[in-house]
Order: structure tokens, then C-alpha cells, then sequence
């Protein structure tokens, strides 16, 4: 029933798919989601066969109104509240306890739920029209770069899919935010499209995890995560090039090249267009005939902070 030619902007389509339990790859703002109802088991499911995930990487589910958020949590503190109406719509998602009615496949079993309200209209109109919310992970095969248009989805899972809602090329183009609300203050798990700077401003000083490699409650922090096939290596430009003179290089830099082959992320020196660039970047390089991928640290400011935590985790593998 899946093929890859099912894509477009229908969003009665993709209702209908998600209604009896079929896989819709879904556009947000940050990257592209492979939707399905986080109420029925036997689609969640096949969200994790599609992908490859292991069962302990819980999934995101994603709501359309305010109204939708108490069928997913039990609790909502204060923090969370003015998180939501400053951020919400967008790139910020929330650990919070769970209701009953979410199961244990959406968690992998744990008390808490990631919930956030995606900002992309389509799929905002769609969560809008379903009676349920969607679970949705990024609709990459495990472990390697999230999609940011449709043709990233389909390169990878299009034979997978119902359908894929066709919402363009992603506006932020980093995952979101993870933040949880331990102990009354709030932890930013992952770092995302969302800045730190934006939440503070918002919820006061937060605390930082730092990139774990083995807290299995978040795998997304796993430190080989979002890489590409290629040997990626991440650090100060000039390093990078004097240790591989000669070399079959490409480099991913901020704002200039300097004569070298490669990318340039953002040439005017937009951290938000550097973060809209990152993943269609990574997977040209991955394309392309080098072979091995000199990454340069960005500015560890604003969006620059979650660039450099995906790059780092790219890289982290060799
Ligand atoms: O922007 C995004 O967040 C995208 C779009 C599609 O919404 N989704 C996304 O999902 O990045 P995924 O599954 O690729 O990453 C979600 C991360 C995982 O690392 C997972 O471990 C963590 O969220 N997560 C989900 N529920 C959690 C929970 N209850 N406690 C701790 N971490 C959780
Ligand atoms: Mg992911």
C-alpha cells in the first residue's frame, strides 16, 4: 500500500491515512516528523519498525491545541505554562508526567511524556482535524541526519510511508528543545531550535545537560547521533586543515571558505540561516566523493550552541 509517489499537500489525505492507523510523514518547523496515532499501539509501532528505533527511545507526541495537552499530561507547572505561551507554537518540547491514556510503547515505559506544539500550518490543520494526538519521532532511519524536505523523507523511509505531507523545506531546521521541570527549575536536555538565551528569558536561569553519552532516558543525547555515513570531524578551522593537508576533504564552515573545498553555512553570518542550512549541508557532504568531512565550530551562541552540539555528536563516533 506504501509508495513513494504519495506526497502532496492533501491534508484529508493524511488525515485519512493517520485515522486507520497508517505512517504520514509530518512538516514542522524544526525537521520533518513520521507521524502516527500515539493512541493506537499497533501504529506506534510500526513508527519504530520504520525506523529502526530501539523500544527504550521514547517518542515526541505532538498536539494542535492548548485543549489536547491534559489528554497527555497529568501536570502542568507554572514554568511550563509561560514556556508554552511565549514559545508555543514551536521548537520547544516539554517532559511532564503522563496521563494513563498514553502507553508505555510512547514512552518506553517511563512515568514522563516529551509533548510540544508544532508551528507549520498544514500540520497544525491536521492535528486540528484528528480526534488523537500524533506520536511522532524525525523521520530519519535511526541515528543518522534528520530530513528537513521531502525529498530527505523520501530518499530514506518514502517506501515506508502512507503518505508524506508535503509542507516545504523546514523554517528552523534543528529538532527542538527538550526542556523537563525537576526540583521546581528547568533543565534543557536538548539543546535545540529553540536558543537557551530565548528560554531564560522566559523561565529564568535553566541548567544545561551536558552531552552524556549513556543516559539511556534520552537517547537523543547519545553521543553518535545524528551522523552522517562519512567520517566527520569537528573542531577549530585551523587544526582542522593543518591535520589534513592533502587530504580528500570537504569542509562545513560558518561564514567563509577561505579558497578550500566545501560548504558555507551561512556567508553573511546568520545563525538561523546556518541552522536551516546544517542538515541539507551534512547530507551533500555525506554525497559527495570526499571522504572525510572537516566540520568548524560555530559561534557557542544563540542557535550556534545546538549547531555545535549536533556537529559534535556527528562527529563524536570516531
Ligand atoms: O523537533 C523535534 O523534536 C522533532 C519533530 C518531528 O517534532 N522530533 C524529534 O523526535 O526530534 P526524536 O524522536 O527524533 O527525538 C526525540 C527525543 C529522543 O531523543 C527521546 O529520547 C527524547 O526526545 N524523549 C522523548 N520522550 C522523552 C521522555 N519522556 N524523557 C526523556 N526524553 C524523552
Ligand atoms: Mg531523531
Amino acid at each position: 500500500m506504501a509508495h513513494t509517489e504519495a506526497f502532496g499537500s492533501d491534508v484529508q489525505r493524511a488525515a485519512e491515512s493517520l485515522r486507520k492507523g497508517g505512517l504520514v510523514a509530518i512538516p514542522t518547523e524544526t525537521v520533518y516528523g513520521l507521524g502516527a496515532n500515539a493512541t493506537d499501539d499497533d501504529a506506534v509501532l510500526r513508527i519504530f519498525e520504520a525506523k529502526g528505533r530501539p523500544a527504550f527511545d521514547p517518542l515526541i507526541v505532538h498536539i494542535g491545541s492548548l485543549e489536547q495537552l491534559h489528554t497527555v499530561v497529568s501536570s502542568f507547572p507554572e514554568k511550563a505554562r509561560l514556556l508554552a505561551q511565549a514559545y508555543w507554537p514551536g521548537p520547544l518540547t516539554f517532559i511532564l508526567p503522563k496521563q494513563d491514556s498514553i502507553s508505555d510503547l510512547v514512552t518506553s515505559g517511563l512515568p514522563t511524556v516529551g509533548v510540544r506544539m508544532p508551528r507549520h500550518s498544514l500540520t497544525l490543520q491536521l492535528l486540528q482535524s484528528l480526534p488523537f494526538p500524533l506520536a511522532a519521532p524525525s523521520a530519519n532511519p535511526f541515528g543518522y541526519i534528520s530530513p528537513t524536505t521531502v525529498a530527505h523523507v523520501q530518499a530514506q523511509l518514502g517506501d515506508k510511508l502512507d503518505y508524506i505531507l508535503d509542507g516545504g523545506a523546514c523554517e528552523v531546521g534543528l529538532e527542538s528543545t527538550i526542556v523537563g521541570f525537576e526540583n521546581g527549575g528547568v533543565q534543557v536536555l536538548r539543546l535545540g531550535g529553540l536558543s537557551v538565551e530565548e528560554i531564560e528569558a522566559v523561565a529564568g536561569p535553566v541548567s544545561v545537560a551536558n552531552s552524556s553519552t549513556s543516559n539511556p532516558t534520552a537517547p537523543g543525547m547519545l553521543s553518535s547521533h545524528y551522523a552522517p555515513g562519512k567520517p566527520l570531524l569537528f573542531g577549530e578551522i585551523d587544526s582542522l586543515l593543518s591535520e589534513h593537508v592533502g587530504k580528500n576533504f570537504q569542509l562545513l564552515v560558518f561564514r567563509d571558505l577561505h579558497g578550500q573545498p566545501g560548504k558555507v553555512l551561512s556567508a553573511s553570518g546568520n545563525m538561523n540561516e546556518a541552522a536551516r542550512n546544517l542538515f541539507s549541508m551534512l547530507r551533500e557532504l555525506d554525497a559527495s566523493d570526499c571522504s572525510i568531512i572537516l566540520a568548524e565550530k560555530v559561534p557557542n551562541e544563540g542557535l550556534g550552541r545546538a549547531i555545535n552540539d549536533r556537529l559534535n555528536r556527528a562527529s563524536s563516533r570516531r
